[in-house]
């Protein structure tokens, strides 16, 4: 296992970390929680010591999950949760980072992950209703009771970021960044290896779609988040994938391996947070790790790729 330091911290954290929105079921077509527990297992055999979950994962699963997978192991993962989003009575979701409703929360995440301190607390979407200062002060208290270790966010672009820099101390952004997915690129993730802000990347396998699994375009249930938070999957979006895909598998190994270490190994990247769905996915992600693309390989798909940037695939929202 590689491991990198979030900067400004004492986290070392593996180069892969357990993404863990999967376990939730409700928006990935259902999840076996037998499978869930055996993926963190396995995980945590093989090394990985960095764990990214969510409330809204399954409205408290995911955590719960978490907590039970880790009950025995005090002290030897490092625990990522977030605030701000919250479903309603109608299954919309809300953003809300008011303090009112980071204190509800954090209680309970401490509760479902069994734990009384959690590493890494980030707000997970922007609320466009609380001034992010408001945020920052309730979260610099329930930092100062010892409840979170650190503070990071997660989907705010550079001028947020910046804003909320000036308030408090933070560690990490998490964002959308894989090779059907470049928008950090412009600016944030440059700001963020500039300023020595941890960057923690998502949706690096575009939902899955860059394990090449899919042949032919796919529908899944509306409620499915791939509908709507990774758009690759049909019309424009699957034929240029497609297309990635087919260079990808010329480099001689699995196309997730290489969709993940082209992530990987971009500067500034700290741990790219894979999902997986069972230990069988635990197993080949970490396959990754036995290899490096070459500087050229790297250029070459890069390049390749921002000359072919697709218009109108555009970064899901949360329905709100
Ligand atoms: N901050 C945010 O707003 C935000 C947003 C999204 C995600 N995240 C975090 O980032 C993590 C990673 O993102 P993600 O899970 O959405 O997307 P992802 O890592 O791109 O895709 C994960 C999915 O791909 C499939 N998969 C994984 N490994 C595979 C393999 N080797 N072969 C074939 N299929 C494989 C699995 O789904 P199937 O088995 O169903 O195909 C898995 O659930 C999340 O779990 C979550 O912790 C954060």
């Amino acid at each position: 296992m590689k491991y990198g330091r979030i900067p400004r911290t004492d986290l070392e954290v593996s180069c892969l970390g357990l993404g863990t929105w999967v376990f939730g079921g409700d928006v990935w077509g259902g999840a076996e929680e037998k499978e869930s527990l055996n993926a963190i297992q396995t995980a945590l055999d093989q090394g990985i010591n960095f764990i990214d979950t969510a409330p809204i994962y399954g409205d408290g699963l995911a955590e719960s999950i978490v907590g039970k997978a880790i009950k025995a192991k005090p002290g030897k993962v490092i625990l990522a949760t977030k605030c701000g989003l919250r479903r309603r009575g109608n299954g919309t979701i809300k953003l809300d980072l008011s303090p009112v409703a980071i204190r509800g929360e954090i209680d309970e995440s401490l509760r479902r992950l069994g734990v009384e301190q959690i590493d890494l607390y980030q707000c997970h979407w922007p609320d466009p209703n609380t001034p992010i200062e408001m945020t920052l002060e309730a979260l610099l208290q329930i930092q100062a009771e010892g409840k979170i270790r650190h503070i990071g966010v997660s989907n705010f672009d550079r001028g947020l970021l910046e804003k909320a820099s000036a308030s408090a101390k933070i560690v990490t952004l998490q964002r959308h960044y894989s090779l059907l997915e470049r928008t950090v690129e412009a600016e944030v993730l440059t700001y963020c290896r500039q300023n020595a802000v941890g960057f923690l990347a998502y949706g690096s396998l575009g939902g899955g779609i860059l394990s090449g699994k899919y042949r032919s375009p796919k529908r899944f249930n509306p409620e499915d988040a791939r509908n709507f938070f990774y758009k690759f999957y049909e019309g424009e979006g699957f034929k240029r994938t497609q297309k990635l895909i087919q260079r990808l598998g010329a480099f001689g190994h699995p196309i997730h391996e290489a969709a993940l270490n082209w992530v990987r190994q971009q500067p500034g990247v700290t741990s790219v947070l894979v999902g997986c769905r069972n230990s069988e996915q635990v197993k080949a992600n970490l396959l990754a790790l036995d290899w490096d693309l070459s500087a050229q390989e790297l250029d070459r798909i890069s390049s390749r790729e921002k000359e072919k940037k697709l218009s109108g695939v555009e970064l899901g929202k949360p329905r709100q």
